[in-house]
């Protein structure tokens, strides 16, 4: 496995690749992997010839308040992980090299990041979307593989394809759990046990939700009313957003239809957590 620093060396091997006819398959992470990320990487290495992983903690998408400085960071066991997947190249930018002095171009999504993260995350998505777009002009690839965990970031990356002609092929995988039902994440290391007994709460409220649609339940305020109690219940809790919407459009839903996507966010302690579920009538 080969690790590369520099954008103008991970695009010009890009070149390479595509110049002999390889398909390229891209999983951006920001590291600091977990069974979710190799979910991934395990996917995206059936999906072409070169398996590109980034690692980039991307200092746009952070806002002024939150954990930028505190993310957790281990190259060395990320890469040893990564290798074991099967992985070719570990693209590992620093910041200045991929945000040079005079940087001044941004990519937004409108609609679809208006609500849920969005609203109390104003800025996240468009440093997403931006160095999502900025990964893709330097590895070049065919196919990026994303996780459902991060449900909002998905659908705005396949909008942003869709609407700017870009050659990408976007796909979503199933989020990974820990056997107790905890959607696993990265900051689940700073959660003390305390705080992870409350944060199971979160999976917990969307799997009564996901059981009581598979019951015939369609009613928002229903489902509203019958998981909130869990939540309030929780004095290290503070809910951010419980919403119910369109698996596509992320638009809010009174009832569900067919399927829906119940997404939450909270804070459990200092710690920012998200989880979602898709529910299904039958
Ligand atoms: P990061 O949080 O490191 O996540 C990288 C990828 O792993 C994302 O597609 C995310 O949805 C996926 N992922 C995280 N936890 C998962 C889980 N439990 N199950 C399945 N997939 C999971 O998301 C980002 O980084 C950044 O915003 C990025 C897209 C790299 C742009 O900076």
């Amino acid at each position: 496995m080969q690790i590369v620093t520099d954008p103008a060396a991970m695009q010009q091997l890009a070149f390479t690749w595509r110049d002999q006819g390889g398909r390229i398959v891209l999983v951006p992470t920001m590291g600091y992997f977990h069974e979710g990320h190799l979910s991934l990487m395990a996917y995206g290495r059936g999906q072409g010839d070169h398996l590109v992983v980034s690692i980039f903690v991307n200092p746009t998408q952070f806002g002024p308040q939150e954990d930028l400085d505190r993310y957790p960071r281990d190259l060395e066991r990320d890469c040893d992980l990564a290798a074991k997947q099967g992985v070719d190249v570990i693209f590992a930018p620093n910041a200045e090299q991929m945000y040079p002095p005079g940087y001044q171009t941004f990519v937004e999504v409108t609609e679809v990041t208006r609500g849920l993260c969005g609203a109390s995350r104003p800025i996240h998505f468009r440093g997403v979307a931006t160095v999502v777009l900025k990964l893709f002009n330097l590895v070049q690839p065919h196919v990026a593989v994303f996780g459902e965990k991060d449900y909002q970031q998905l659908i705005a990356m396949q909008r942003m394809v869709a609407d700017l002609n870009v050659p990408v092929t976007v796909i979503g995988r199933p989020l990974v759990r820990e056997a107790d039902g905890l959607a696993l994440s990265s900051r689940n290391v700073y959660l003390n046990p305390e705080e992870r007994r409350t944060a199971l709460k979160l999976s917990q409220a969307l799997f009564l939700a996901r059981d009581m649609a598979a019951q015939g339940e369609r009613s928002r305020e229903r489902l509203f009313a019958a998981i909130t109690p869990l939540l309030d219940a929780e004095p290290l809790l503070r809910l951010d957003y419980l919403s119910l919407v369109d698996n596509h459009t992320l638009a809010e839903l009174p009832t569900i239809q067919h399927t829906a996507r119940l997404a939450i966010a909270a804070y459990v302690g200092q710690i920012r957590l998200i989880d979602n579920i898709l529910l299904e009538v039958p």
